[in-house]
């Protein structure tokens, strides 16, 4: 397939600032205290606080999201692992057994998902194999019908359309497989050190609109002089502190599952996997991370409810009648699709969505400058991830940077204008199976973090 279907895409904006209440009723000292007493309470710029969130996710969300994405149409992701890092050669590759990545023996992957990847209505579905075949072909000319031209120019501006701007993984390459993303699950895989740490660093040094004039102050830790670089941070406009806090809150959730599913034992008789308070603590310990940690907590947040509000604002797209989780087994389908929508007006029905109207709302000449920038270095970010050395993680980075671009596209659209009035979603909005299932496995897995918190606080508080 020559057209690029898009994925990611970068843009958005937003930003609380960094006080907040204490909420705590521990000992001062305590362990639990030490990582959360700042990330409670109201976070300013936000009409929102810390519990209501809990309380939402935990009880309401997770669950339910859990069981979405058990089924066929989420478990099955395609991905290209093989690609070469554009930006460096010697990539050391982990050699770790916990590391690998086993992709889907051809059989095992229903042929409703495999046909076609970004089909997701039988509709939409038979216009794609009219163009593919007219692809095959050779041509969009002449020789097809009238309405298969029209179509493939749909289709096609779809691609290039505004809304797409960042590269599509290449799905469509022959190196792309399916991945079981229950059988694969992101976990502890000994993955750390000097080349994990490259990655990182290369994210938030390169790309987070490093001023010329400050040395290295862009990751945080590393640079030893937070009050440069929180002052810096303070100083740039609301949407580059957000896309700042959006990588941040990346980095902080993926490090939350790696100390909850840290391999705990590893004889040859058993693997186990499991809670890690100490390396929770190292990562998140208020003292521990010279009052790094909570911060980058209260960034977790911030990502969840910038990912909250684009799956609120979508809702028109996926209630569409011709709207389908396509795997090929009617049934089953059809009550994912109930479920989906449970789950989206669960999402809706949340009382503090945030607010993303204020973002690239000045001198329209500037906020489109602003939105492209914003592009190229989120796209970086994007190929950043093939670089990672460990397969495992590069397939979770992959697919939550692919959900966060998905969420940005979203909010940022122009086509999908929020709160559609009654005459009906707007059909010129698309998003493809593979941004379908990254959009809701990356939330997945922010969930997820939230609800590891509440875990984590509770053994917290058994420790002092
Ligand atoms: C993209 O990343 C590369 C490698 O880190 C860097 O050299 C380049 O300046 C980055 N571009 C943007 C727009 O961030
Ligand atoms: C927990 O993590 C720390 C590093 O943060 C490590 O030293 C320790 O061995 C781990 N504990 C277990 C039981 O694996």
């Amino acid at each position: 397939m020559g057209r690029r279907w898009g994925l990611l895409v970068g843009v958005l904006g937003a930003v609380w600032l960094l006080g907040s209440g204490q909420g705590g009723r521990q000992p001062a000292e305590s362990a639990a205290q030490r990582c959360f007493c700042q990330v409670s309470g109201y976070l300013d710029d936000c009409t929102c606080d810390v519990e209501t969130i809990d309380r939402f996710n935990n009880y309401r969300l997770f669950p339910r999201l859990q069981n979405l994405l058990e089924s066929d149409y989420f478990r099955y992701y395609k991905v290209n692992l093989k690609r070469p890092c554009p930006f460096w050669n010697d990539i050391s590759q982990c050699g770790r057994r916990d590391c690998a990545v086993k992709p889907c023996q051809s059989d095992e992957v229903p042929d409703g998902i495999k046909s076609v990847s970004y089909k997701y209505s039988e509709e939409a579905n038979s216009l794609i194999e009219e163009c593919e075949q007219a692809e095959r072909l050779g041509a969009v000319d002449e020789s097809l019908s009238e309405e298969t031209q029209k179509a493939v120019l749909q289709w096609t501006k779809h691609d290039d359309s505004s809304d797409n701007f960042c590269e599509a993984d290449d799905i469509q390459s022959p190196d792309a497989e399916y991945v079981d993303l229950l059988l694969n699950p992101e976990r502890y895989t000994g993955y750390k050190g000097p080349d994990a740490w490259k990655i990182w660093n290369v994210i938030y040094e390169e790309n987070c609109f490093k001023p010329q004039t400050i040395k290295r102050p862009l990751n945080p830790l590393a640079s030893g002089q937070e009050n440069t670089f929180y002052s810096w941070l303070e100083g740039l406009c609301v949407e580059k502190r957000a896309f700042y806090r959006l990588i941040s809150g990346l980095h902080a959730s993926i490090n939350v599952h790696l100390s909850a599913r840290y391999l705990l034992q590893d004889t040859w008789l058993e693997k186990k996997w499991g809670h890690n308070v100490t390396e929770f603590q190292q990562r998140f310990d208020g003292i521990l991370t010279k009052g790094e940690g909570p911060r980058r907590l209260k960034n977790l947040y911030f990502l969840y409810l910038i990912e909250l509000r684009a799956l609120s604002k979508v809702v028109p797209f996926f209630e569409r009648p011709d709207f389908q989780l396509f795997t090929g087994n009617k049934i089953q389908d059809a009550e994912n699709k109930m479920l989906l929508l449970e789950i989206l007006h669960e999402i809706k029905s949340f009382p503090l969505h945030f607010d993303e109207n204020s973002f690239f709302a000045g001198d329209k000449k500037e906020a489109n400058k602003l939105k492209e920038d914003f592009r190229l270095h989120f796209r970086n970010i994007s190929r950043i991830m093939d670089c990672v050395g460990c397969l495992k993680c590069r397939l979770w980075g992959k697919l939550q940077t692919q959900g966060l671009g998905t969420a940005l596209k979203i909010l940022f659209s122009e086509k999908l204008i929020a709160n559609m009035p009654e005459s009906g979603p707007s059909y010129e909005f698309h998003l493809t199976r593979q941004e379908i299932v990254s959009l809701f496995n990356a939330f997945g897995r922010i969930s997820t973090s939230v609800k590891e918190l509440e875990n984590f606080r509770k053994l917290l508080q058994n420790i002092h």
